[in-house]
């Protein structure tokens, strides 16, 4: 029988595994996905010396298993990050924060020796777009944001209404974009004052991405 969305998830969750290095911190994403890897990273959690979790959420199911969560402020390295997408396409480019957590999540990312992405194949697309882009995004900056979005890039910026993140801002996600420069549209989403950080990542992409489809896990790099 063909395996589930959810079995997908578990078993790229399980096959993550392999990608930790003994004795190190590793970096810990957030999403339902992510807590997959958690419940299997539980399993060898003597086998690390700790981890940097990317949302209090994570933090709470990591330390409810036991497992230390370090300040990333007194690491000085992060040997593999390995988190979900909402979105990725061939290059391995991402689309993060659907659950709201994308800056701290780039911030592990950016810190990481290696970022393994872990994703279903229900989230494959050509040009990434389709799932909404959030933008996390000061508080007093909002409306002025949106409406340099709607100038610079067209698209339709949505507030997400009563939903603050773990760092006191507001996310947009921004709907019907046609992301054709994936990078060059992380740089320039940027340097619209107010924006916290876009969920592209593609400056910093995925290394490698461990894909749930029906048949098992297919291992993709760029
Ligand atoms: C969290 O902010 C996101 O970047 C997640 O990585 C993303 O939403 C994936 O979540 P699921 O694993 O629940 O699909």
């Amino acid at each position: 029988m063909a395996m589930t969305q959810d079995e997908m998830k578990q078993a790229v969750a399980k096959a993550a595994i392999d990608y930790v290095v003994p004795g190190t911190i590793i970096g810990v994403g957030t999403g339902s996905t992510a807590n997959y890897f958690i419940d299997e990273l539980a399993k060898i959690k003597n086998k690390i010396e700790g981890t940097v979790a990317s949302s209090e959420a994570s933090a709470e199911r990591l330390k409810g298993h036991g497992i230390p969560v370090l300040d990333l402020n007194s690491v000085d390295e992060i040997s593999v990050y390995v988190d979900g997408a909402d979105e990725f396409d061939r290059h391995l480019h991402l689309t993060k924060g659907g659950g709201g957590a994308l800056t701290r999540e780039k911030i592990v990312a950016a810190v990481a020796d290696k970022f393994v992405c872990i994703a279903d194949e229900t989230k494959k697309v050509d040009i990434l777009g389709k799932f909404p882009l959030p933008i996390e995004v000061i508080p007093m900056a909002r409306s002025y944001v949106a409406r340099e979005i709607v100038k610079r890039f067209g698209g339709e910026p949505v507030w997400r209404e009563g939903f603050i993140t773990d760092n006191g801002n507001v996310i947009l996600d921004v709907h019907g974009l046609e992301i054709v420069d994936p990078v060059g549209m992380e740089r320039e989403l940027n340097n619209i004052v107010g924006t916290v950080t876009n969920g592209l990542f593609a400056q910093r992409k995925a290394d490698i991405l461990l894909c749930g489809t029906a048949n098992g896990v297919e291992v993709l790099t760029d």
